[in-house]
């Protein structure tokens, strides 16, 4: 089975480096590329101009296939009313104060169009378009076979993995509960398709007939040699190439990932109005503590008004730590040395 996948996706090795939608660097994804595995970014947020951009560094920095990550609407994104807006900015007032910020005025619109990103993405060619939050229309998939994208979608049930497969997909990710970031479930709310990727994994496998790649807790060559055991086809990998040099994490960031135990993670709606998988901080006790939340999309453009300049400044109390149960697991810091950790894992007989 994994060289299904590497046939399908043309690469040397069934590890994939999963996109990080704000916070993918050139310099990770180029390195995992030309690793020989799938190095993804992501592109949340993106307008075409980024995107051509990014595309254009990252044909730079590596001739091998890489993946572009999208997020789809799912129509449930929720359109603020201007008093649910301005409560939720109300609850964060203090860190734009702390940051000597303005508040925020609300946006003409809070994500770039879809279809904009897509054209953008179609012209740039990368090797995958993978998504999460849904299946892709037929004419996406469509549009990205005439120019020879292959398509990955993103399951956290295997009921989602079969509506991807229905959609025709060429791969499926079958995210596991473990996993760092948003819980990105589209059939049923992310709070009832909370499956740990040990049980998540064989029953999709057995479910469809696509390349499943196992994502979540996948931190070394034992994740690997399991995620293999059972039944998948290759590995994604977040967090432990989050902490590596190459990617665009700031010390906050590295250091709540050395710092977390397997149980230290939480799931919060705070940050974005979508549940996702972190470390929690002031800024998520503060707004939980306040019950104010502007919902998906609007809630993560406000927090993002006040994260990217926490970021930029390195106050990890109020920037997003999205990590995964596996935090403790990641011990490298260079992503080609992880890489070959991982690739370890691939060998028919266990390597010490
Ligand atoms: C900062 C961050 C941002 C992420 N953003 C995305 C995203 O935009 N799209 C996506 O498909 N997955 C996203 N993920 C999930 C990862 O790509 C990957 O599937 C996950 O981290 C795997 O679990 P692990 O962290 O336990 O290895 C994100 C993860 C992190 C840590």
């Amino acid at each position: 089975m994994p060289d299904q996948l590497q046939r399908i996706l043309g690469i040397d090795l069934p590890i994939v480096l999963g996109p990080f939608g704000g916070l993918s660097s050139v310099e990770l994804t180029a390195a995992v590329s030309n690793g020989g595995g799938l190095g993804s970014y992501g592109l949340y947020g993106y307008d075409e101009a980024r995107i051509r951009d990014t595309a254009a560094a990252l044909r730079d920095a590596t001739a091998r296939p890489f993946a572009f990550n999208l997020w789809l609407p799912t129509g449930d994104e929720i359109d603020a009313s201007p008093a649910e807006f301005d409560a939720a900015v109300q609850s964060v007032s203090a860190f734009f104060d702390e940051l000597d910020l303005p508040a925020p005025v609300r946006p003409r619109r809070f994500l770039p169009d879809l279809d904009e990103q897509l054209e953008a993405v179609l012209e740039a060619a990368p090797a995958v378009l993978s998504v999460v939050y849904g299946v892709p229309s037929p004419e996406i998939v469509e549009a990205a076979r005439h120019r020879g994208i292959r398509v990955v979608g993103t399951a956290t049930t295997v009921d989602e993995a079969l509506a991807l497969e229905a959609g025709g997909v060429d791969a499926i990710v079958a995210s596991g509960a473990e996993a760092a970031g948003h819980r990105v479930s589209f059939l049923r709310s992310p709070e009832t398709s909370l499956v740990g990727t040990i049980a998540l994994v064989p029953q999709v496998v057995d479910a469809v007939s696509v390349p499943v790649i196992a994502a979540g807790g996948i931190a070394d060559r034992r994740g690997v040699r399991a995620a293999l055991a059972l039944g998948a086809a290759g590995v994604q990998v977040g967090t432990a190439f989050l902490r590596t040099r190459q990617s665009a994490a700031n010390d906050a960031h590295r250091m709540a990932i050395d710092s977390t135990a397997a149980h230290g993670s939480v799931l919060t709606a705070a940050m974005s109005g979508r549940l996702a998988r972190g470390a929690s901080n002031r800024a998520v006790e503060v707004i939980e503590a306040s019950g104010a939340n502007a919902g998906f999309p609007a809630q993560n453009w406000i927090t993002g008004r006040f994260r990217a300049e926490a970021t930029a400044r390195g106050l990890g109390e109020l920037q997003s730590l999205w990590l995964g149960q596996a935090a403790a697991l990641a011990r490298h810091d260079d992503a080609h040395e992880l890489l070959r950790e991982l690739a370890a894992g691939l060998a028919a007989e266990p390597q010490p």
